[in-house]
């Protein structure tokens, strides 16, 4: 069985580089093609990277053929994932071959992780540039020029781009990302991050409630702010000895506007409070879903993953999610195979998921990753066959949870927001409920169009998909 969901985070959104911003009339000299590969925050990195390289006097190209900057902001969260961007780097080569003046450039992660590996040993790259060093891509792309190796992959300790306009990437002109902090301070021990993104960071909040408000000045309907760990979001003013957490940060995004909707991702089960479910129930606009990952059902389990909490913990903090929003949606990340697993442990994978109910989960089979605890401490000494058929018990149950969530939404009606057409007809729109679900509905009403709202009533469903008609 294929790991369909687990497979779209890794997938490479390619090429997402892509025209100046609006109303810019400036020529460009040289242009610049980029590549984002992994998580959210990535994806949110390239748009801060593009506007850097917009700026500094680079225009956007879709086509790799025509750039003069090759740029892959790569992920090394799990060995599958540095494989593509391996693979990726070398078909580049042989493009420049026929454009010597190219650059290839590599970012982000996996640029942090191997440093001086891919630019001296394996000579793949002319740029090497990290998560907290993207400000100086245009210094590093004129040593590059002049034929030295760019590379800085410094971690910082205060960068958090909060200055930097985003420039969207392929947008579809109703959903943002907005990122509202860096890095993270837990230390799971199977996660690379905190070594490859460093100390975690929070970013201004007049400069989050801005970036929202510009946002919806020019048509967005939605924004997502994005955090390793959201519910640590902390922001403190010397001057006037106010302080922002995250629930305060919520409710400052939610009051921009009552038709602008806020997600967030990602929540820590240790870390999610009251208060924040209590902001979430109080704002229409906040959309009633939380990404909670629970990465293993097993507290002997959890504990070796160093993720602080309790099975009995992680699901009274669900119960209590359910208890103030009984509406909410509910997904998960979980890892198959970790070091010592039994099949015990594994049951309690599965019986967690069925006690939470969720809508859906990513789901992966564990990967050593150099560096981290897990890797220092423990053995993988879970064999590939038993984490494969254990990943593949875990998705066909989830594919049974959603399919069951969403039977359970026949015949209700959701207020549904129309991010564009459907993927397999250009006669249905597809949208969103608040609780995140796709809703796909037929395009009868005429003066519709992305970015409004419309009530759907749900008459058909598959297990990714709710199926409608507007009402
Ligand atoms: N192996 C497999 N999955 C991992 N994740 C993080 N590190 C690893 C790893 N070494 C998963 C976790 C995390 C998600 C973003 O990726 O489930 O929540
Ligand atoms: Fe994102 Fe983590 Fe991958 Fe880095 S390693 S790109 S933070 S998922």
């Amino acid at each position: 069985m294929v790991d369909l969901i687990g497979k779209l985070q890794d997938e490479a959104r390619q090429g997402e580089a892509i025209a100046p911003k609006a109303g810019d009339t400036r020529s460009y000299a040289r242009k610049f093609y980029i590549e984002s590969y992994g998580c959210q925050m990535n994806f949110a990195d390239s748009e801060i990277i593009a506007s850097i390289l917009q700026e500094s006097g680079y225009g956007a190209t879709r086509n790799a053929e025509e750039a003069d900057l090759v740029f892959l902001n790569t992920c090394s969260i799990r060995e599958k994932a540095e494989q593509t961007v391996r693979k990726r780097l070398t078909e580049f080569k042989s493009l420049k071959k026929s454009n010597p003046g190219m650059l290839i450039g590599m970012l982000g992660c996996m640029a942090e992780r191997l440093k001086t590996t891919l630019l001296e040993e394996e000579k793949l790259v002319d740029m090497v540039v990290g998560p907290d060093a993207y400000r100086t891509l245009p210094v590093l792309i004129n040593q590059a020029d002049s034929g030295q190796k760019g590379i800085n992959v410094l971690l910082s300790r205060e960068e958090t781009y909060a200055d930097i306009s985003p420039v969207r990437l392929n947008s579809n002109g109703v959903t943002a990302f907005v990122s509202i902090m860096r890095g993270c301070n837990n230390m799971c021990a199977f996660c690379v991050v905190p070594f490859t993104r460093g100390r975690e960071r929070s970013r201004d909040a007049f400069s989050v409630v801005a970036e929202c408000r510009d946002l919806w000045d020019k048509g967005y309907k939605e924004v997502t702010l994005l955090g390793q760990n959201v519910d640590s979001y902390y922001w403190h003013y010397p001057e006037t000895g106010t302080q922002v957490t995250f629930a305060n940060l919520l409710e400052m995004v939610a009051q921009v506007h009552p038709d602008l909707r806020v997600r967030f991702s990602t929540s820590h089960p240790k870390d999610i409070t009251d208060e924040v479910l209590h902001v979430m129930a109080k704002h229409e606009n906040i959309c009633k879903y939380i990404h909670l990952p629970v990465q293993s059902g097993s507290t002997r389990i959890l504990q070796l993953m160093n993720r602080t909490y309790t099975r009995e913990w992680y699901l009274a903090k669900v119960k209590r999610i359910m208890e103030v929003m009984p509406d909410c949606g509910i997904s998960s990340d979980i890892i198959t195979g970790f070091c010592t697993e039994t099949e015990e442990d594994h049951k309690d994978t599965l019986d967690l998921m069925k006690q939470s109910g969720y809508d859906f989960s990513y789901m992966f089979k564990y990967s050593e990753r150099p560096g981290t605890l897990a890797a220092k401490r423990y053995e993988d000494d879970v064999p590939e066959e038993v984490k494969r058929s254990r990943l593949e018990e875990i998705v066909s149950l989830q594919n049974r949870l959603s399919l069951e969530s969403n039977k359970r939404d026949l015949g209700k009606t959701f207020k549904v927001l129309i991010e564009g057409e459907s993927k397999r007809s250009s006669q249905d729109w597809m949208g969103r409920t608040s609780h995140s679900k796709v809703v796909v509905f037929p395009k009868e009403n005429k003066s519709l169009k992305p970015g409004d709202y419309v009530m759907v009533k749900v008459n058909d469903c598959t297990q990714g998909t709710l199926l409608g008609q507007t009402i």
